[in-house]
């Protein structure tokens, strides 16, 4: 939204679909985008199902002619790239979604409306028609109907009220013919933040949030049933849009950053229920109410990621460049946090609070997907350290089971993007029973980071393609160092921590060996992308690894694939081996090297010819399998860090042999924020 430079609406346009493709890895069934007609009059909007690179030929074949490179004052536009919630992927159900064929509000919506059947129905009967299936269409109605019964209402009021009637979680940006050069967002639960770009140097690290006296909310059934016209609370604020001194001001509202660093480091993340409103180049952050504790304003904060951490580089994909960062993301994690030479470790997010979580019942872990795994990969290490309890969780089934939680348990909420739904309801659900939150995330600023009581910031940069790699291992990382200064007091765990820290110190160099099997396990990819299935066995410190492996050749391939806890074998999956089953086996020399050589055993005497990744040099294990990738020697509650990479390697070859779109594999989302 840009005031006083004229911009031309192919200006706005290439900005808008560049955003997109920034946040394209959240969601990529279909997209949309809605922009002023040159008098500023209409909004016109294009639609098209699949990715964003069809969306911009068709604003191409579209727009394609004299006004379109004309210069015009006002400037919005929003745009989205969607994820399916509600209604299949299709132009109809694409965004931005209409109150009305004349496009009067048209809405953006990242998140779900849980309520919106009532609202529908509310709407019907007021003879709303709806076009597509999804629930946003209805917010963009809802937002109609107030304005045709308060005509004297602001834009923000009008949305403000219609937030009043959503449940369930929504980034919302709302534009309308009706009040051209605004632009009016929400959120609840869904990431959202304004970027702010200047020309010079923006004078204040703040900008003030403005308070309504009244919250109640008309119930819009007792409206439909008394037939009666609607009165809803005013809110009493009238000079509300507060000038920023800057004379040439834009202003993105985006659900995360990556879409607006090019643009601007500076941002501030929105909370819930904020209104943010931006009229004539102006920013307005309004709430309905204050309560006792609310700060005064919104701060500006300043990003310190690069434009050149979100692009692609020499690779072909950002999965790819994501694995290869990991000798360096590995090190991020670290710095700053551990003194080799001291054999000190400082966790500044959680140092004040180790005491306390020294005397705590016990450890929760709780994720989602990979993060989850890595929960599961330092389980081990981390009971030994602190001799606690340690719990790891699926943060949906967590939240099923109404799992039991007292005040005494620290629930650490293990996240990448900091934005998953589950992870954030069993992070409100914990904190609420008054345990002691602790977030491990990758993304600065983000909800859970927020809410919680403190936490690590895993540092790997940011993270685009669908799959997790460098978020796992720096996930990895975070929890290792964290269990090395639980354990820093502990004498009788000395030799063991001086053990993990001179590994850790080397684990940069041997990632590096790892990376250099790339083309052996591209061969290996070649043997195995056209069969149905991949099993991948192990047990110990590597059973996580293979969890994470079976679901990386998932996601990317679309071949079936299994983590099997090598124990397990012989109580059901042995009955899937034979000759042609690939079978993929984790066998390092650590403490439970026997038991898996008998696994290795009961393949064999099946037919089986497992591929085995093993340790450098151990030609007797070697002897078993059919392939073998070589790994070097590390301490045995770091080995997942190394016998991982193999797999997201050989995940990313099946994917590209087999033809599948490697960044985003199909019906996924990087940031699933619904439950
Ligand atoms: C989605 C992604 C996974 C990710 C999971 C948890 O399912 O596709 O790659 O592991 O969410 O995401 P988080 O951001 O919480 O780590």
């Amino acid at each position: 939204l840009n005031y006083l430079t004229p911009k031309s609406r192919q200006e706005v346009l290439d900005l808008l679909v560049t955003g997109l493709k920034r946040l394209e890895y959240r969601g990529y069934d279909s997209t949309g985008v809605a922009i002023d007609s040159p008098d500023n009059k209409n909004i016109v909007m294009v639609k098209r199902t699949g990715k964003v690179k069809v969306l911009e030929e068709a604003i191409q074949e579209h727009f394609s002619g004299g006004d379109y490179s004309e210069p015009v004052l006002t400037h919005i536009g929003i745009a989205h790239t969607r994820w399916a919630t509600h209604g299949v992927p299709c132009e109809r159900n694409s965004h931005p979604h209409r109150s009305d064929d004349g496009n009067g509000f048209v809405v953006v919506h990242n998140g779900i409306i849980t309520n919106y059947n009532d609202v529908k129905t509310f709407l019907a009967k007021r003879g709303y028609e709806f076009e597509s299936d999804t629930d946003t269409e209805v917010f963009a109605k809802l937002v109609h109907h107030l304005w045709k019964t308060h005509p004297t209402y602001s834009f923000r009021e009008l949305v403000e009220q219609a937030i009043l009637q959503v449940e369930g979680a929504f980034a919302i940006a709302v534009k309308s013919k009706h009040f051209p050069g605004e632009c009016v967002a929400s959120r609840r639960s869904s990431p959202l933040l304004v970027g702010i770009k200047t020309k010079t140097r923006l004078a204040t690290d703040h900008i003030p949030i403005l308070y309504g006296k009244d919250d109640k909310k008309q119930s819009l059934d007792q409206d439909a049933d008394s037939g009666k016209p609607q009165v809803l609370p005013r809110s009493e604020s009238t000079s509300e849009f507060m000038p920023l001194e800057e004379k040439e001001v834009e202003y993105f509202f985006a659900s995360d950053a990556s879409a607006v660093i090019e643009h601007t480091n500076r941002v501030i993340y929105l909370e819930d229920d904020d209104v943010a409103a931006v009229r004539d180049g102006t920013l307005s952050i309004h709430r309905l109410k204050k309560s006792l504790d609310d700060p005064h304003a919104r701060e500006i904060t300043t990003l310190k990621m690069e434009i050149q951490q979100i692009m692609k580089g020499n690779y072909d994909y950002f999965m790819q460049k994501e694995i290869f960062e990991q000798p360096d993301s590995v090190v991020n994690t670290m710095r700053g946090r551990v003194r080799f030479d001291g054999n000190a470790i400082v966790l500044g997010g959680i140092k004040d609070y180790i005491p306390e979580i020294k005397r705590c019942r016990r450890l929760m872990l709780i994720g989602c997907g990979t993060s989850y795994h890595s929960a599961v990969a330092t389980r081990q290490l981390l009971e030994e350290l602190t001799e606690l309890p340690v719990m790891v969780e699926l943060a949906s089934d967590f939240l099923d089971r109404n799992t039991p939680i007292f005040r005494d348990d620290v629930c650490f909420f293990i996240s990448q993007s900091g934005e998953t739904a589950d992870t954030l309801m069993a992070l409100r659900y914990c904190k609420q029973r008054g345990a002691l939150i602790v977030g491990i995330t990758n993304t600065v600023g983000s909800s859970i980071c927020r809410e919680s009581h403190c936490g690590v910031h895993i540092n790997a940069g940011p993270e685009i393609g669908v799959a997790s790699t460098k978020a796992y291992t720096s996930q990895f990382i975070s929890l290792v160092m964290f269990a090395l200064v639980m354990s820093e007091d502990r004498l009788s765990l000395q030799q063991r921590r001086l053990e993990i820290l001179q590994a850790l110190s080397k684990l940069a160099d041997q990632i590096r060996a790892v990376l250099k099997l790339d083309s052996k396990v591209q061969e290996l990819a070649k043997d195995l992308y056209q069969h149905k299935s991949l099993l991948i066995m192990g047990r110990g410190y590597n059973f996580a690894t293979c969890l994470e492996g079976a679901l990386k050749v998932k996601e990317l391939t679309y071949m079936h694939s299994e983590g099997i806890m090598a124990g397990e074998l012989k109580h059901g999956p042995l009955a899937l081996v034979d000759d042609s089953m690939p079978v993929l086996m984790i066998v390092l020399r650590d403490p439970v090297y026997v038991k898996c050589m008998n696994a290795l055993q009961q393949v064999t005497s099946r037919k089986g010819c497992p591929i085995i990744i093993c340790e450098e040099g151990d030609e007797e294990t070697q002897a078993f399998s059919s392939r073998h990738l070589e790994i070097p020697r590390t301490v045995d509650c770091l080995q997942g860090i190394l016998t991982v990479i193999p797999m997201q390697l050989l995940s990313y070859h099946i994917a590209v042999l087999r033809g599948c779109d490697v960044d985003c594999p199909r019906n996924l989302a990087k940031s699933v924020t619904v439950e």
